[in-house]
């Protein structure tokens, strides 16, 4: 196991000197237009997960929500092997992030206190680039203490945890917010207007409203209308659909209906973190899992937490079959370390993985600096991917060599 080194006692960083409150988001907005989103997501927005949507496509990557408090309590330490940054509590690492995903990393935090806010995003920024603040979660661990949706009915304190934000951390981090739907779309808007009016990039609707739950399907219709209700403000906002898209191929549909400048995925990535892609990875427990287990296991990510998202893994199985499926997860199912799995991931080379992704987002840093009127127009076309943009980046990512080896292989 890979030695942890604390940072605890690092001197404290010079002190900056206040930012002119003139000052607003300086970075480009673009970066949340014309593509595709990893949604944030407890548990199951792990690190690995992240880092394969990245793979695949997904243009950024929300980490799960944390609250402000709990990151206040943590430590950070590097892992010096494989450099992962752990947000340490007390008896657990409550998150975990890599230098390689920085660029396309947004926060997500839990607060319903704009100081406790501030002092939480002073301590994540220099690992993220961006702070978003959860106005959606309906659960009652998040609403009784003011967070999540229940900010949605107190668009004062919504608002000035965002102004906060905003005011507080450096231009070039960031500040945007993901919201539900209000049961009438005239309050909708209204709260929109005061969410931009804030400074925030961009904003992402979830089109359920508090009190829906996740089976019923989302109310894509009311997208439209808060899409041009926006770009009438002639603000430059990015604004996010979620709701529903199952990945690529069905995000041509959600384009049409919604207008949304771009499109968050949740569920969809929680069970194949590669429908980003174009052509999505099928037969997971061969093509993904193996490296998914290793990645993981190289990152230092607790083992639990690795068995919860590869256990959430589903789609079509046409090469693996559904008996030999039922047995993997069964092995799973059994398994209590990283040592059990060893017979269906091989041998261990997480650095492989790691090294095969960290190339494929080298060459993406090109394909962020593509000329935006570009972007947008493929992405008026079609949904937009890094494999649209650039020859290079189709040749290595439609075929990811070391999943192709695998699948090969088995
Ligand atoms: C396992 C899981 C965990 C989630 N955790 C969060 C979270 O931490 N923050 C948040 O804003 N939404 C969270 N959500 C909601 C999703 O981000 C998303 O808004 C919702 O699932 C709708 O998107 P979908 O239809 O693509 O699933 C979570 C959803 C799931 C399935």
């Amino acid at each position: 196991m890979a030695m942890i080194r604390s940072l605890s006692s690092s001197p404290p960083p010079a002190k900056r000197p206040r930012l002119d409150f003139s000052t607003k988001c300086t970075r480009p907005t673009s970066d949340f237009k014309g593509g595709l989103m990893l949604a944030p997501m407890v548990r199951s927005g792990s690190l690995p997960t992240r880092l394969f949507a990245l793979k695949h496509g997904a243009k950024l990557v929300w980490g799960p929500e944390i609250v402000d408090k709990a990151l206040l309590h943590a430590e950070r330490a590097v892992d010096p092997v494989s450099g992962t940054v752990h947000f340490n509590g007390v008896s657990k690492a409550i998150f975990s992030c890599h230098p390689i995903e920085k660029p396309y990393l947004i926060y997500q935090i839990g607060s319903a206190d704009p100081e406790l806010a501030v002092q939480a995003a002073r301590i994540i920024k220099d690992d993220v680039s961006g702070v978003d603040l959860n106005c959606g979660c309906p659960k009652p661990f998040s609403t009784h203490s003011g967070m999540g949706a229940a900010l949605l009915t107190n668009p004062d304190l919504l608002c000035s945890i965002l102004t906060a934000l905003r005011n507080e951390l450096p231009p070039h981090i960031s500040v945007s917010a993901k919201i539900r739907l209000l049961p009438s779309q005239e309050d909708t808007l209204k709260l929109v207007k005061r969410i931009i009016d804030t400074g925030v990039s961009a904003i992402t609707v979830h089109c359920r409203t508090r009190s829906m739950r996740p089976r019923e399907k989302a109310l894509i219709e009311r997208m439209r209308e808060i899409v041009e209700y926006v770009e009438g403000l002639a603000v430059d906002v990015a604004i996010i659909y979620n709701g529903d898209c199952q990945g690529y191929p069905d995000a041509r549909r959600v384009k049409e209906i919604t207008r949304a400048h771009s499109i968050m995925i949740a569920t969809a990535a929680e069970s194949n973190p590669t429908c980003f892609d174009p052509n999505p990875l099928t037969d997971l427990e061969h093509t993904l899992l193996p490296s998914y287990v290793q990645l993981a296991r190289f990152l230092s990510i607790h083992w639990a937490n690795t068995k919860f998202c590869i256990t959430q893994f589903k789609g079509p199985c046409p090469v693996t079959g559904k008996d030999k499926r039922k047995e993997i997860k069964e092995l799973i199912s059994r398994t209590k370390s990283y040592e059990g799995l060893e017979d269906i991931s091989g041998p261990w080379d997480g650095e492989m993985v790691l090294n095969e992704i960290q190339d494929i987002l080298k060459r993406r840093n090109d394909y962020l600096l593509i000329d935006e009127s570009d972007k947008e127009e493929q992405w008026a076309g079609l949904p937009l991917s890094p494999h649209d943009t650039n020859q290079e980046i189709q040749k290595v990512n439609l075929l990811p060599s070391y999943e192709r080896e695998i699948m090969i292989a088995s």
